[in-house]
């Protein structure tokens, strides 16, 4: 019997952040997807060589402009590599807080593996280079290249791949400490990097504090 609330539990938290999911939480969404589509355009388009790092310099202060209060202090040094689902890509917080997240996120290399299952909605903004993405039993790949927005709905899965040099400006909304886990699991059991991860851990949390003691859940 008392096993049963070993289920039970889980299943009753899991129900309220689905309920809050389609309710409360979206009240907290300041970032607008279509706004950051429209800004990275404009940038994209002074760029038609595609130079990744003149891009970002450039879309982040218009992006900070818009939301003087969510973006942190652009210190472009504070980059760090992500290893999830066995895809790896180096990342760039703009934003972190509850419920939402904006990053830069890309590789100089290329990279391919698993989007992971989030309790969130992704909005992926290709800012050079190109990604690819395919559900199971898709036998063609979605593309996506510069000004594309690749939407992941919340729980749906993906194989997805960068091939070669690609950057995107990707939003998260929904609750994102619980996709937290798939962003720190392939440190756990592959890489070891404790530096990596101590960083992440830091400029998130750093951020998700800030964030909330100004009242941005
Ligand atoms: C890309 O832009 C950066 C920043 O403006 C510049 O330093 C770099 O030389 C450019 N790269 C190429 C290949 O033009």
């Amino acid at each position: 019997m008392r096993y049963a609330f070993y289920i039970l539990i889980p299943l009753f938290f899991y129900s309220v952040l689905d309920r809050l999911f389609d309710t409360w939480l979206p009240t907290n969404y300041r970032f607008s997807k279509d706004k950051l589509v429209e800004l990275s355009r404009e940038v994209i388009a002074n760029h038609p060589d595609g130079n990744a790092t003149a891009i970002m310099i450039e879309l982040a202060p218009k992006i900070k402009a818009e939301y003087p209060d969510l973006i942190n202090d652009l210190n472009f040094d504070d980059w760090v590599y992500n290893n999830a689902g066995g895809a790896m890509g180096t990342m760039f917080i703009l934003h972190a807080s509850i419920s939402e997240y904006l990053i830069f996120f890309g590789t100089a290399i290329g990279t391919e593996g698993h989007t992971g299952v989030h309790f969130a909605d992704d909005y992926f903004t290709i800012l050079s280079g190109k990604q690819l993405a395919a559900y199971p039993g898709a036998l063609a790949p979605e593309v996506y290249l510069p000004g594309d927005c690749h939407h992941l709905p919340r729980g749906d899965v993906k194989q997805y791949a960068m091939p070669g040099e690609a950057f995107a400006l990707e939003l998260a909304q929904g609750w994102i400490p619980a996709m937290l886990p798939f962003g720190f699991m392939d440190t756990i059991s592959s890489t070891l990097d404790i530096h990596t991860f101590y960083r992440t851990s830091y400029f998130t949390g750093k951020d998700m504090i800030r964030n909330l003691l100004n009242g941005k859940f």
